[in-house]
Parts: structure tokens; C-alpha cells; sequence
């Protein structure tokens, strides 16, 4: 299947960034945003720094460290962005973490 690109809006900011479908959230919104809203960690699902928010809009994701993200969250829209694919125009929140 074809890679399409999709419009990422984050909750308080004012720019939209382009995210594609072949691209998990957390690499475009890193190459795109000057304002790095989220952190770039291990980028491998296991550290849940980039814990997000999906607020509206499709969106898949891929194996996720339970201790990050429970059954329950998941199903309210929480998830890692290094871990989720666009699958249409989305609206996130960032959950703030602590970073110390
Ligand atoms: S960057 Fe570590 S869980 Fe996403």
C-alpha cells in the first residue's frame, strides 16, 4: 500500500505537522516540530516518555509496554507516538511525564 500523509494537530500548539502512514507519530513530530513537544527516548515502546493522547482521528499501534500504557487507557485514547501510525488526520494531547 501506498504511503499517504496526514495533518497532526497538538493540543495547544498552533502548528499542524505532517505525519505519514508508513512513519510512527513520534519520528515525524521530531523531523517537524521546532518546539520537540515530546521527547525522543528509547523509541522503542518501553520507556513511555512519549505517552500521548489521541483525541480524535484513526490510528494504529504496534506492541506496547503494558507498564506504560494499560488495557484501560489504551482504550481512552492513550498511547506511545513512537509506537502508533496514522491512519487518518489526528488531534493528540501530550501527557506531560516526569523526565527526572
Ligand atoms: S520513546 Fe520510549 S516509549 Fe516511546
Amino acid at each position: 500500500m501506498d504511503e499517504e500523509t496526514f495533518l497532526l494537530k497538538v493540543k495547544g500548539l498552533q502548528r499542524v505537522i505532517r505525519v505519514r502512514s508508513d512513519q510512527f507519530l513520534l519520528k515525524s513530530l521530531w523531523q517537524q516540530s521546532e518546539e520537540n513537544v515530546i521527547p525522543l527516548r528509547c523509541m522503542g515502546g518501553g520507556c513511555g516518555q512519549c505517552k500521548i493522547r489521541i483525541l480524535s482521528g484513526s490510528y494504529r499501534t504496534e506492541k506496547m509496554s503494558a507498564a506504560h500504557v494499560s488495557q484501560a487507557e489504551l482504550a481512552s485514547g492513550f498511547v506511545l507516538a513512537c509506537k502508533t501510525v496514522p491512519l487518518s488526520d489526528l488531534y493528540i494531547e501530550v501527557v506531560k511525564q516526569d523526565l527526572s
